[in-house]
């Protein structure tokens, strides 16, 4: 709003000035000035003639067009008068740049402090000249909702693009000190975090994602993890918490960890975090946190600290989330390819060959009695009918309470010895098996 030049009218001032009064404040003359609750120093020292210059030999004036005052310069240049001069930075701000200082400022005083009409929550302030739309999401950022836009924003002008005071992710920093100490003690930062704008993830103002987070999870983590997006859309059977709220963050923390692969713990805590219950699903899976701990022999690879050896995390097109195939059921009619689950860290051979010398000691004689049991074109039996898949209480994974059987748990039963062992199952009777002196069941039987 530029004014060339200004009208002071006032002819309640005139019997002041008629009694040779220097002042422009009495009680009558300029009185709202005077009233207005944050003075300018210069008003408050009544130093009109600091920035007002008069034009005409009267004042005020009765006649005319009314011009009796001007200002002593246009624009910013006033202000220059007594302030440094802005706009030398970088990015200036719009109406800075253009030399419009009241448009913010009241040039005698404001209701506020810094001559401006505005309180503590300058939103309305702000957004008289800005968008709303980024302000408007349902999860607000702290000091944005108590409007201290200036807290992340100089008014006038600044180095940083955004007229932020300091670069991005320092700025965030200043007000998240904590996240700063955790984060320098992190052993693994996720880079994103390390090396680009913390708001390359969050927005600054508002958002209609959680945490105000640019996009709602898992979107926001697959786009730039593509690997994991085309496994979340591949996968025909999917791993639960990827659907929840939490998606990726129920087992990664976004930001840094102490682990590789960014998991808040080890890779057995954080799923034995929720696989710690009796009440996980329904029908319920296995309490394996339990069950760890009560058996004492373990398979290798969960000994070894891992579960991604075996199942994939976001997802897969086997049951139970596995890395490769292996039949759901209890008895599966034996197909090659079947167990390629298991046979990727076993011997590929095992389930090959009707006899064998090397490729498996669960024989009588050359006799495989893995092939015997396996391999059957109707009825397989499936590695469950006697090992476990975690950890067993016996020798070879096999459980003291053998498989599930619908109701039942068939006893297995086995014994080893050093050449080979028996086993009276729920499904036969006892046989031995041998691996140097093969048994003769049919002169067993005779006997
Ligand atoms: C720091 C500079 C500055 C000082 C000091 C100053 N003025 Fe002003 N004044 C302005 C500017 C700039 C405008 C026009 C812009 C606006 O609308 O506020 C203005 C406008 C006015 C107006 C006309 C518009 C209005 O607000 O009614 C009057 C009257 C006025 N001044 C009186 C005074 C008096 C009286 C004093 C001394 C007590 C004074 N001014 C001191 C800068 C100043
Ligand atoms: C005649 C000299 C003079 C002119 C011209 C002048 N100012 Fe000031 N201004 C001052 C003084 C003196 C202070 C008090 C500084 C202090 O307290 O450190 C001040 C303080 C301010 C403050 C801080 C207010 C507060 O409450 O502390 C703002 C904002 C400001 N001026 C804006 C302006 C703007 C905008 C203009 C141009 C329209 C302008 N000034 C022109 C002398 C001037
Ligand atoms: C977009 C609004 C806006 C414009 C335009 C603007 N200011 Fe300010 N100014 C502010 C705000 C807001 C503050 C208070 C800053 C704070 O609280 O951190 C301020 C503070 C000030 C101060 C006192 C504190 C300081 O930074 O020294 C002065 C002096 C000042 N402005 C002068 C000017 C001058 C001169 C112009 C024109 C060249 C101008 N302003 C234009 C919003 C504006
Ligand atoms: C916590 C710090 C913070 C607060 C508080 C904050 N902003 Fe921002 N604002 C930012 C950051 C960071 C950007 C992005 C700058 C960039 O482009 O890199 C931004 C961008 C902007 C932009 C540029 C356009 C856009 O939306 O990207 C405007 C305008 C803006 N803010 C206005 C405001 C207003 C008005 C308020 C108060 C209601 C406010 N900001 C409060 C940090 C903040
Ligand atoms: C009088 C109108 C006006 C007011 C009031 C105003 N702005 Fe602006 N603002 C502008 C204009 C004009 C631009 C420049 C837009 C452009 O360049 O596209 C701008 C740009 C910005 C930008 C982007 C700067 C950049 O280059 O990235 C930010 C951030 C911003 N304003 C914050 C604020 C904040 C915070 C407030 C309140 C303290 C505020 N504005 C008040 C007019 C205003
Ligand atoms: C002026 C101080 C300040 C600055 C600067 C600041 N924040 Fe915040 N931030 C806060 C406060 C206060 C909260 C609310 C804390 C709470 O509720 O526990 C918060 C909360 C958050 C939250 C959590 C929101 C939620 O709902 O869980 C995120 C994420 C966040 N800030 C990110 C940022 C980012 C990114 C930046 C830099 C662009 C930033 N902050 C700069 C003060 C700040
Ligand atoms: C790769 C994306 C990403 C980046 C980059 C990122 N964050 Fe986050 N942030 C998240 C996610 C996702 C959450 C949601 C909470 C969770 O899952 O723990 C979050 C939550 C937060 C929270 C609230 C919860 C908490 O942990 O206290 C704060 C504060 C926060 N982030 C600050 C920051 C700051 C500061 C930066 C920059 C140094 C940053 N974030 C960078 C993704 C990110
Ligand atoms: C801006 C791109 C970007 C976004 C968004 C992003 N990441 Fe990353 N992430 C990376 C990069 C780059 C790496 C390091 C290279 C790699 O291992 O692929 C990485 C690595 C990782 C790693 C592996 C660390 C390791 O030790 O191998 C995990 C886990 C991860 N991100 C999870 C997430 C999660 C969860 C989210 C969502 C909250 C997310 N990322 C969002 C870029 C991103
Ligand atoms: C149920 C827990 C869990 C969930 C949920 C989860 N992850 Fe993972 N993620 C893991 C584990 C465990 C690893 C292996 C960590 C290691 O390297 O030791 C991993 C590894 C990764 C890796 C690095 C290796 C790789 O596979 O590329 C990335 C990237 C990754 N996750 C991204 C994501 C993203 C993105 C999401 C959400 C869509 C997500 N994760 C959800 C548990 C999870
Ligand atoms: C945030 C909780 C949570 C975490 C952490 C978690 N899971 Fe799960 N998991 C579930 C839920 C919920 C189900 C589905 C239960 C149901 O409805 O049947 C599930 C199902 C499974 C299943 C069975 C899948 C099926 O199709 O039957 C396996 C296997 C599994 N999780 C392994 C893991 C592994 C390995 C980890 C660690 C990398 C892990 N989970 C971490 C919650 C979790
Ligand atoms: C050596 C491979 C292997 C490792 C390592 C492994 N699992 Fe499994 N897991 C399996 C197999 C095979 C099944 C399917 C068993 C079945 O269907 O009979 C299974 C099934 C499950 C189930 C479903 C149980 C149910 O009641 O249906 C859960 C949950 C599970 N595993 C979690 C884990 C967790 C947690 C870890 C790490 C502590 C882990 N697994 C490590 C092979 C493994
Ligand atoms: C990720 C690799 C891996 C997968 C997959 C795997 N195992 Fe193992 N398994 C091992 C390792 C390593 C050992 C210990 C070395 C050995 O005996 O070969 C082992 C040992 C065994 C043992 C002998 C235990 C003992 O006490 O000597 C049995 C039985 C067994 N696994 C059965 C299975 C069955 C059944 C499957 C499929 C459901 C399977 N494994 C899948 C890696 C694996
Ligand atoms: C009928 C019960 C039974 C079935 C079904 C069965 N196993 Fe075994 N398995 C055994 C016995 C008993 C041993 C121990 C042999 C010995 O060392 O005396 C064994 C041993 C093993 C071993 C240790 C190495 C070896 O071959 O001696 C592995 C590995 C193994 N089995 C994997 C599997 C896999 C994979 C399946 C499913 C494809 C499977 N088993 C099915 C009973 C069975």
């Amino acid at each position: 709003m530029p004014l060339p030049l200004m009208i002071l009218v006032c002819l309640c001032c005139l019997p002041a000035l008629a009694s040779g009064e220097s002042t422009c404040f009495t009680a009558n003359c300029h009185r709202a000035i005077m009233e207005l609750k944050h003075l300018h120093a210069p008003v408050r020292d009544e130093n009109c003639l600091a920035c007002h210059v008069r034009i005409t030999t009267t004042h005020p004036i009765l006649v005319g067009n009314g011009k009796s005052f001007g200002l002593v310069a246009e624009g910013a240049k006033l202000c220059e008068k007594c302030h440094d001069a802005l706009g030398r930075k970088r990015v200036v701000h719009g109406p800075v740049r253009e030399g419009k200082c009241l448009a913010c400022h009241r040039a005698h005083g404001a209701s506020g402090e810094q001559l401006l009409d505005v309180g503590d929550d300058q939103t309305s302030f702000c957004l008289g000249c800005h968008d709303p739309a980024s302000f408007k999401g349902q999860f607000m950022h702290g000091p944005v909702a108590t409007g201290e836009c200036t807290k992340c924003h100089n008014p006038h002008e600044s180095s940083e693009p955004g007229l932020l005071p300091a670069k991005g992710r320092d700025l965030c920093l200043r007000c998240h000190a904590d996240f700063a100490k955790a984060m320098a003690a992190a052993t693994v930062v996720h880079p994103p975090v390390s090396e680009r704008p913390c708001t390359s993830c969050h927005t600054p103002h508002s958002s209609p994602a959680a945490h105000i987070l640019k996009k709602k999870m898992p979107d926001l983590c697959t786009d730039c993890h593509e690997q994991v997006a085309r496994k979340l859309s591949e996968a025909t059977v999917q791993h639960k918490p990827l659907q929840s709220k939490e998606s990726c963050g129920s087992c990664h923390s976004p930001h840094f960890s102490t682990t590789k692969g960014l998991l808040p713990n080890t890779e057995q805590e954080v799923c034995l975090g929720c696989h710690g219950s009796d009440s996980l699903g329904s029908p319920p899976l296995s309490n394996l946190k339990k069950e760890l701990a009560s058996k004492k022999d373990l398979h290798a690879p969960v000994k070894n600290g891992t579960c991604d050896s075996c199942h994939d995390p976001h997802g897969s097109p086997y049951g139970k989330i596995l890395k490769g195939p292996y039949p759901a059921q209890f008895y599966a009619p034996y197909k090659e390819g079947d167990y390629d689950f298991c046979l990727s860290c076993h011997d590929k051979s095992m389930l090959k060959f009707p006899e064998t010398t090397i490729y498996t000691k669960f024989r009588n004689g050359n006799r495989n009695l893995h092939y015997v049991h396996v391999v059957h074109k109707r009825k397989g039996r499936t590695c469950r009918a006697c090992h476990e898949p975690h950890a067993g209480d016996g020798l070879k994974l096999i459980g003291k309470n053998g498989p599930r059987f619908g109701d039942w748990r068939i006893p297995i039963r086995h014994t080893m010895t050093p050449t080979g062992g028996s086993c009276a199952p729920g499904c036969h009777r006892k046989f031995d098996y041998d691996r140097e002196k093969a048994v003769d069941y049919l002169k067993d039987q005779k006997k």
